[in-house]
């Protein structure tokens, strides 16, 4: 069955959990998720950016997300957009069955200029004014997500936002998160504390040095009635840069996040953490592999299944590292 964001994380908030939020382009992926969950008996945030909304068609989405249900009744399913950037990616999305957004004014529209305070509050105050009326969950963000080793912010297509900032321009501010959360009423808070989006999250195993869970922490202490969101947070699996490399990538030495970061942050209020890159590597892993063992194979379904079947494996693991396992009956 459907269910709202604010309902899942609810949930997960009062039973200790994360839920892992992976990103959708494609029949494949959609089923993937599924079968995981159907697996570990988890339920499910799809959520599909606007470019996976440009590349399959909204209506192609609407259906995909319908089938999901019927075919897995038993499994709760958030189909969330990720990243909005206007109030009208926000409103057209919903119309499309989306039943919860992501407001995104960190950056402004244009996904490159840092969204000022009262840029950010009153596009995000007005999404959940509207969005709340129809009972669809709000995300919002504050804090720009990037790099605290480059000091460079990152625009939404994963390239640098406009200049170098400093540490504290970079991480959310906890005083200013109160604020942000009584002023606009979002369901769930997008933090900065490090990570970036895509592979290139960090050039060694990160430290508290550039992956400030301490901030988490902090806000979580001042608002732990708060969803927490961790954006940026592929594990970035050294096993599947292997594979891509085996079979002819061009992967470059990288580090993502770790999990047991990711644990301490599930521990401390974080309860949606969106995952793209990963499955991004798992699948494209092994469509490499099949093609380069035998390159006369042009049947799709030779490399896309195995390929699905290792993004299934990834999704089964993120669902019992983040102890979302299990509790989808019991919603
Ligand atoms: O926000 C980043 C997600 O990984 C979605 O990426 O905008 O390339 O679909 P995308
Ligand atoms: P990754 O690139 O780390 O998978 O992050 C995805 C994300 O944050 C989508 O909003
Ligand atoms: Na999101
Ligand atoms: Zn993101």
């Amino acid at each position: 069955a459907r269910i709202t964001l604010r309902q899942l994380l609810d949930h997960a908030a009062e039973n200790g959990y994360g839920v892992p939020a992976f990103n959708i382009n494609n029949m494949e992926q959609a089923l993937a998720i599924m079968e995981a969950a159907d697996a570990t008996n988890s339920p499910v945030i799809m959520q599909a950016s606007r470019g996976a909304r440009a590349y399959a068609n909204d209506i192609m989405l609407k259906y995909m997300m319908d089938a999901v249900v019927e075919i897995y009744p038993h499994i709760p399913v958030c189909v969330h957009l990720d990243h909005g950037n206007e109030a009208a990616s926000c409103m057209t999305a919903i119309q499309a069955g989306f039943t919860s957004v992501m407001m995104d004014g960190s950056l402004k529209a244009d996904g490159k200029t840092p969204g000022d305070w009262d840029y950010n509050v009153g596009v995000t105050r007005q999404v959940t004014d509207m969005a709340h009326y129809g009972g669809i969950s709000v995300e919002g963000e504050l804090g720009v997500l990037g790099s605290l080793e480059s000091g460079m912010g990152e625009a939404e297509d994963g390239h640098g936002a406009e200049g170098v900032l400093s540490h504290d321009q970079l991480l959310t501010d906890p005083d200013e998160a109160v604020k942000f959360v009584r002023e606009t009423k979002v369901d769930a808070l997008a933090v900065a504390m490090g990570t970036s989006h895509g592979a290139y999250k960090f050039t060694r195993r990160p430290d508290g040095s550039v992956l400030a869970m301490n901030v988490i922490e902090e806000i979580h202490n001042k608002l732990p009635n708060t969803h927490l969101v961790m954006h940026g947070s592929s594990t970035v699996p050294q096993d599947l840069q292997d594979i891509i490399n085996a079979y002819g990538g061009a992967i470059k030495p990288t580090w993502g996040v770790p999990i047991e970061e990711i644990q301490r942050g599930i521990k401390n209020g974080v309860r949606k953490i969106n995952i793209d890159t990963d499955c991004r590597m798992a699948i494209t892993g092994q469509i490499r592999k099949v093609l380069a063992e035998d390159p006369a194979e042009f049947d799709l379904r030779k490399y896309l299944k195995p390929a699905r079947e290792a993004m299934t494996k990834l999704c089964k693991e993120r669902f019992e590292l983040f102890w979302t396992a299990g509790q989808a009956s019991k919603i």
